[in-house]
């Protein structure tokens, strides 16, 4: 049973698919500010983080860099715990879904889905989108491609990835059935879904036009958890990682008290995972006896200004150099003070150096250092407790706001609360000169009045502050002479008896930065982490060393290209007819659209082709005949051509 003061608190569980950056630390840092927040406010807290290491993207990853999948996993999830290290995210439990006990939990629910009939055996054939691991039906298709006939031949998914076409033996999770009992329960608790306007979207966009059942095995690759009746099947990615949020507690093994203390939770999430998280999630809960999580929040996204952060544009911030350059705290900072939990979001370096001048160097840094100089100055570093807080209402509503934003997840308007009691306490300093209350014997009493609110007020404000930026919190107590290093959130007030002598002028907490040689600096960084992480990239796929038996397998040939052209609808694949010397032209698709803007140029030239590869059908309507070689330059990829006088068709080796 859970009792009122516990709290239970996910990330969703990432793709090791690639170095993590500024947007994937995002949910992540919001989610350690709460469960500091949580703590801090009495509750028993678990945070849970993890990484989705199942399903064909990783499997297909894994294979590009030549190694098999734990050997491409174990050093990716090492990497993922030093950036959260960086980023001092206090997680209790960091889950992989090839632990072993995640995978046998996950083969008992699925054995008792399929004994109670929930899942059932059938046939799926449909659109695939390997990126998003995800399921579409045609009308859900953001672009269908049709021939001539009318037929539809491929397509796009909303998340501007390709579907691939998938024929196969499939289990099914009978969604449909429990269509109305889901709707009832949005009905029934209002709360479960935030924020509010995602709630409409899945009513609408999903369920309304009626609940598909949910194809949840597959059979054409092999990376996954094993279906235990009929191991062909591996369990399908989603269904695989959703059910982390309760085996990381122990559901579904010996112990499952955490589970017990712990559940239901709340899951964080992007806005794009919002429906397997509020529609499939909590079906799939209901089916086996559990109750649903606790809310589903949907965050949105953070982005650059030219759109989603990517290597090709060079755009792509990763944490690790922020927090090198400008320490963790302003980047905790920025995050959760910019960006409205909830909405998306633009990085710009500009707005970064700013938050750091202004708020952080100005406002709260100088109003440290005024105060500290004063106290030490006038009264030789202490200050007298007083009882009337003649800035008790302020404080009542910063904390009242504070406290209110924070159970709405509004990070940036708990912050910006505290801004304005910041602000207040600067106007505070102006208000009563203490300059001037120093010149006067008789206004000592007065003077100490002063110089104990600001004492206070900084004391209160970096308490409220600890779950975002702890450190400076630290910094803070420290410079105001306490001991403490931390002060519970709950009950916090005015009225603490400062025992000790303040520190001597400490250091400030945050130098002000030039701004434009700042902002200089993270754009070159950018363009030079993105290169540098491509070049990593590249070196991650020297592949396994192989004998020459294996590199002779390979049929390599000099082809004539006779006709190259876009294919229509696909803004990555190019069709080309080759001529390699065996009478007949072939055909070969290439995902090299991007390098060749006008590809009828490449007409006539001799390109390097893989001969031998198995005939693969491509969009539904296409086979493509072999492989053209290319290399990556500049984002791009760029055919390799051979020398003009060499025959169609000649052997290369
Ligand atoms: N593995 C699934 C989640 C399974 S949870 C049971 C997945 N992984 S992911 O790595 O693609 O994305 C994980 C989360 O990172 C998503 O919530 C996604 O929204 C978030 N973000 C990725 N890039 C982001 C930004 N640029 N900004 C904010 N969040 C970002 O989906």
């Amino acid at each position: 049973m859970t009792n009122e003061k516990t709290f239970y608190i996910t990330t969703p569980i990432y793709y090791p698919s690639g170095k993590l950056h500024l947007g994937s630390s995002y949910t992540t840092i919001a989610c350690d500010v709460l469960a500091r927040y949580k703590r801090l406010m009495g509750f028993d807290t678990f945070y849970l983080t993890g990484l989705d290491e199942h399903g064909m993207k990783i499997q297909r990853k894994a294979e590009e860099a030549g190694l098999t999948p734990k050997e491409y996993l174990d050093p990716m999830a090492n990497d993922v715990k030093k950036l959260w290290k960086i980023l001092d995210i206090s997680y209790d439990k960091f889950i992989r879904t090839t632990d072993a006990y995640h995978e046998a939990a996950v083969q008992k629910i699925f054995e008792q889905l399929l004994a109670q009939d929930d899942i059932y055996l059938g046939k799926y054939a449909g659109w695939y989108s390997v990126s998003d691991e995800e399921f579409f039906t045609e009308t859900q298709l953001k672009v269908v491609f049709k021939d001539e006939a009318g037929n539809v031949t491929g397509g796009i998914a909303p998340s501007d990835h390709e579907v691939e076409w998938v024929e196969e033996e499939s289990y099914f999770f009978r969604m449909g059935k429990y269509a109305d009992w889901l709707l009832d329960y949005y009905e029934t608790h209002p709360d479960f879904i935030q924020p509010e306007i995602r709630k409409n979207e899945m009513i609408n966009n999903f369920i309304k036009p009626g609940l598909e059942d949910l194809a949840v095995s597959r059979t054409t690759f092999t990376w996954g958890i094993p279906v235990k009746s009929n191991p062909k099947h591996v369990v399908y990615v989603w269904l695989d990682a959703l059910f982390n949020y309760i085996t990381a507690l122990g559901y579904g093994s010996d112990d499952d008290s955490l589970f017990q203390k712990f559940w239901p939770g709340i899951n964080m999430v992007g806005k794009e995972i919002v429906r397997f998280h509020t529609i499939y999630w909590p079906i799939m809960l209901h089916a086996l006896g559990l109750e649903p999580p606790r809310q589903v929040f949907g965050h949105g996204w953070m982005l650059m200004k030219d759109g989603k952060m990517s290597k090709s544009k060079g755009n792509v911030v990763y944490p690790e150099m922020l927090v090198g350059k400008y320490g963790l705290d302003a980047v905790r900072y920025y995050l959760m003070r910019e960006i409205s939990f909830g909405q998306d979001g633009i990085f710009t370096p500009e707005d970064f150096v700013a938050r750091i001048n202004y708020d952080l160097a100005n406002d709260l840094g100088n109003l440290l250092n005024r105060t500290i100089a004063m106290v030490n100055q006038y009264q030789g570093g202490h200050v007298r407790k007083v009882s009337a807080n003649l800035l008790h209402s302020d404080w009542l509503a910063t904390a009242a706001t504070y406290h209110a934003a924070m159970d709405k997840f509004q990070f940036n308007s708990a912050l910006g609360a505290v801004w304005n009691f910041i602000a207040r306490t600067n106007k505070f300093i102006d208000e009563k000169a203490p300059w001037l209350l120093a010149k006067d014997d008789t206004k000592a009493d007065e003077l100490n009045g002063v110089l104990y609110h600001l004492m206070e007020n900084l004391r209160l404000s970096a308490t409220l502050l600890q779950p975002f930026i702890h450190t400076t919190s630290e910094k803070i107590f420290a410079q105001l002479g306490l001991d403490e290093t931390s002060f519970a959130i709950d009950g916090v007030a005015f009225g603490y008896t400062f025992k000790n002598a303040v520190a001597i002028k400490g250091e400030p907490i945050f130098p002000r930065l030039d701004m434009k040689e700042e902002v200089a600096y993270i754009k070159e960084q950018m363009a030079a982490g993105s290169e540098k992480e491509a070049k990593a990239v590249a070196i991650a796929v020297l592949k396994k060393e192989i004998v020459f038996d294996d590199f002779d397998k390979v049929d390599l040939r000099v082809a004539e290209v006779l006709s190259a052209k876009k294919v229509e609808g696909s803004d990555k694949l190019l069709i080309f007819t080759v001529d390699a010397g065996e009478g007949k032209p072939r055909t070969i698709l290439s995902g090299i659209a991007k390098g060749y803007p006008e590809p009828e140029k490449l007409v006539g030239e001799k390109l390097q082709i893989v001969a031998n590869l198995a005939p693969r059908k491509m969009m539904k309507k296409y086979v493509s005949e072999g492989m053209i070689l290319s290399a990556e330059f500049d984002g791009a990829l760029k055919v390799l051509t051979a020398d003009k006088n060499l025959p169609n068709g000649a052997s290369i080796g």
